[in-house]
């Protein structure tokens, strides 16, 4: 049932701020103002690298794990797509967890890739949305993402429940490697419980997205660019836009625009930048002014003070609440996804069920 929505993947979007809740909450103890794991059969103080494999978005969240569990852990963190990881003979460790995320439980790349890491003697954990799926029976570590079942083929909501969990691993990890202290995990939690509301204040700008998408829509390229976290959204941004509006779209780490995309860049190609204000921004500014010196039209998500010092001369500017680097995945998610939506419909694709894709991918 959709409700008062359009399409499924319209109310997927705008349940993030209760599933997302919903997902924290059966991770984060409040009273003890900790984040919990549930229990498990080995210690994580042991883990000495993570591999985190996923196909698609859900390897997005890997790669914005990678920056979380190395940054708040100091581990190790290798990403990989499912597809590459397994026939390349990965090398496999004792001391290594191996952390699958899917919405299914059910994609084929993922799962063999599971089950040669198990076969391989690699300790095993999974963020995953159905539970009663084969990843969730065959994982070492269940870590369930409570976003209720997805039907739009576009992964929306899953993709912000499994952030939300990746960081509760990545808050643990931390802890058992006696990485964070308890005011400093206390200080994580309170920003954790802060998402939904940010969230909700990020869903606020849909009719200005919706304005700005007629624009986009006539695009035949867009490009997404980001650093850190925001690199893994700019791909994020860019495969959602192409999925379901069929425009094409590359995501590239805003520092690699000069190696060779630059050339790309003229007055039809639309460049959504991705930027929240902190250590990263300058330098991304400055990359969009190589692109805007181009003649590239740029869209810039960003907060307040962001947008105060970089929104001049934009094409559109999207502002998001000023919150924490750590939840901040969590919350610029939502104009990426609001964008694409509002692209698809404007260009009057199903944007359910966009052509070629199902929305489990049972084959290799
Ligand atoms: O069910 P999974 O999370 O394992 O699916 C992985 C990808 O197929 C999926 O995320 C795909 O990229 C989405 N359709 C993107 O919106």
């Amino acid at each position: 049932d959709k409700g008062n929505h359009r399409h499924f993947m319209q109310k997927e979007i705008f349940e993030q701020p209760v599933v997302v809740a919903q997902t924290l909450q059966s991770y984060i103890r409040s009273v003890e103002q900790q984040v919990a794991l549930p229990q498990m059969d080995f210690a994580l103080s042991v883990i000495e690298r993570v591999t985190i494999i996923a196909c698609g978005t859900a390897s997005y969240v890997g790669l914005i794990g990678k920056y979380w569990i190395e940054q708040l852990a100091r581990v190790p963190v290798e990403v990989d797509v499912a597809s590459e990881f397994r026939y390349r003979d990965p090398v496999l460790t004792p001391n290594m967890l191996g952390v699958v995320v899917s919405q299914s439980g059910e994609t084929a790349d993922t799962l063999a890739a599971l089950r040669h890491m198990k076969a391989g003697g690699v300790t095993t954990a999974g963020i995953i949305n159905v539970p009663t799926s084969s990843m969730a029976r065959e994982v070492d570590l269940l870590l369930p993402t409570h976003a209720g079942p997805e039907i739009g083929v576009a992964s929306t909501k899953a993709f912000t429940c499994q952030l939300a969990v990746m960081a509760a691993l990545a808050v643990n990890l931390a802890r058992a490697k006696g990485r964070l202290d308890a005011s400093e995990e206390a200080e994580i939690v309170r920003h954790l419980i802060e998402a939904p509301a940010a969230i909700n204040a990020a869903l606020a700008h849909d009719a200005e997205i919706e304005a700005m998408a007629h624009t986009i829509a006539q695009a035949r390229d867009v490009l997404y660019l980001g650093r850190g976290p925001d690199y893994a959204l700019a791909l994020e941004g860019a495969l959602k836009l192409k999925e379901i509006s069929y425009i094409h779209a590359e995501g590239y780490a805003a520092g690699e625009m000069k190696h060779g995309p630059i050339a790309l860049i003229d007055e039809a190609v639309p460049i959504i930048v991705i930027a929240p204000s902190g250590p990263l921004f300058e330098k991304t500014v400055s990359n969009m002014q190589e692109v805007r010196a181009r003649g590239g039209k740029v869209v810039l998500i960003s907060d307040t003070e962001g947008l105060a010092e970089a929104g001049e001369g934009c094409l559109a500017t999207i502002e998001m609440p000023q919150v924490h680097p750590l939840i901040a995945p969590l919350v610029y998610a939502v104009p990426v996804q609001l964008l694409a939506y509002h692209v698809a419909v404007a260009k009057g694709t199903d944007v359910d069920q966009p052509r070629n894709l199902a929305k489990s991918v049972t084959v290799e």
